[in-house]
């Protein structure tokens, strides 16, 4: 599975142009974090934005119970209780 996510779904380092962080811990997966994720998966699919843009589920980010919370790079933006 590692093998098929730096192949196939992670971008060249070269086109990235934006990693978008959405906490994955304990906290915010209880605040439906994981469908976060899935819709912001979708949706830079549906933008065509796959080879430039890497949305990636991290560990707790400290803010539990402002979850779930996400942060976009290079921006270094962060949003709380994103829907
Ligand atoms: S679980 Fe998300 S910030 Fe701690």
């Amino acid at each position: 599975m590692v093998e098929a996510l730096n192949t196939e779904q992670t971008p060249s380092i070269e086109r990235l142009r934006a990693e978008v962080l959405i906490c994955g811990g304990t906290g915010c997966h209880s605040s439906n974090s994981h469908e976060v994720v899935t819709a912001m998966q979708n949706e830079v699919a549906r933008r065509g934005l796959a080879d430039e843009v890497r949305v990636v589920p991290t560990g707790c980010r400290g803010f539990c119970s402002m979850g779930p919370v996400m942060m976009i790079y290079p921006r270094a933006s962060s949003t709380a209780r994103c829907r």
